[in-house]
């Protein structure tokens, strides 16, 4: 007989060793968005494991009475209620670090990508227009020896800044305060004002919180290079999107990299998505299969300790 009940919440299939590995301690109950079964097991639950950002709130919280642990895979736990769950003196478990090389890889990849044209010049390569070289045509923007700003010095942005060391950047960084770490890696502390403005690439990777909520808006993207990419690798509610939308319909920026939306995914008819000179992924930023594997095992980690009443090994609040 199973030692805990856990509420797995996820409205897609966990990664494949997730539930295998929960199971062999725990009984599941499978959360379900259309169809309230779940609802009347929750007194026997013990521990949350929450997967791809489903929300979870006080009052889920509340009817829970047995409620030890909620276990996020992944590090952002925007979608979890973290004042809430202190209130209630309920650990709340993430997964930081493991996935900090692969979050930066791909925010230098959307850098890339965006400076040098390279999603719009497959397209372009492949279609029937691509007829004979032009040395004058789809001229990006230059990388090296440019100035990076990253907004959020946690360790995604340290990890950012160690790739830009290897293009012989300029980093600047804005964060709550300045890191000590920002010295290793060359990084000047900046307004974010000035970042913006000084910037030939800027790059997003604070969390989402209160404070960084809505923080890219009109005014923000006014303040940018006319040359400049924008990329953003922590979540969509970072930039307003409609005052996104109006900068790059007039062109204002040379490009915005997306990760993330808001909302995600965005309608499929979303008007930023039929700009050239915007590249969006869906939500790439930790997705390697050697990351996938250490998130899968860290967040299980997390979840069976909180289980047992121990210190979770990494723990947001
Ligand atoms: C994270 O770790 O926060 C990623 O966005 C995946 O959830």
């Amino acid at each position: 007989m199973a030692e805990y009940t856990v509420l797995v919440m996820a409205e897609v299939e966990p990664y494949r060793t997730i539930l295998p590995m929960i199971e062999q301690k725990c009984r599941v109950v499978r959360w379900r968005p259309d169809d309230d079964a779940w609802r009347g097991e929750l007194a026997d639950v013990d521990g949350i494991y929450v997967y791809a950002h489903i929300k979870i709130s006080p009052e889920l919280m509340d009817s829970i009475p047995k409620l030890k642990v909620i276990s996020n895979f992944g590090v952002g736990c925007d979608h979890v209620d973290l004042a809430a769950a202190k209130e209630r003196g309920i650990p709340v478990g993430n997964t930081p670090n493991v996935l900090d090389g692969a979050t930066a890889d791909i925010t230098f990849a959307l850098l890339l990508a965006g400076a040098r044209n390279i999603v719009t010049g497959d397209h372009f390569a492949r279609g029937p227009d691509f007829l004979e070289y032009d040395p004058s045509f789809m001229l990006g923007q230059e990388v090296h020896h440019q100035t990076l700003g990253i907004v959020g010095m946690g360790n995604i942005g340290y990890q950012v800044a160690r790739r830009a060391m290897g293009f012989d950047m300029k980093i600047l960084y804005h964060n709550r305060k300045p890191s000590p770490r920002a010295e290793e890696v060359g990084a000047r502390y900046v307004a974010l004002e000035e970042l913006l403005a000084e910037s030939d690439f800027v790059a997003l990777n604070m969390p989402l919180t209160d404070e960084t909520k809505g923080m890219i808006g009109a005014r923000e993207l006014g303040l940018m290079k006319e040359s400049a990419v924008l990329v953003n690798a922590a979540r969509g509610g970072v930039i307003d999107h409609d005052a996104l939308l109006e900068t790059m319909r007039v062109g204002k920026l040379h490009c915005a990299a997306l990760d993330v939306t808001e909302p995600e995914p965005l309608p499929r008819n979303h008007p930023l998505l039929e700009l050239d000179n915007i590249i969006v992924i869906p939500h790439l930023g930790s997705a390697t299969e050697q990351t996938r594997q250490a998130m899968s095992s860290r967040s299980v980690e997390n979840l069976l300790a909180g289980l047992a009443g121990e210190e979770l090994l990494s723990r947001i609040v």
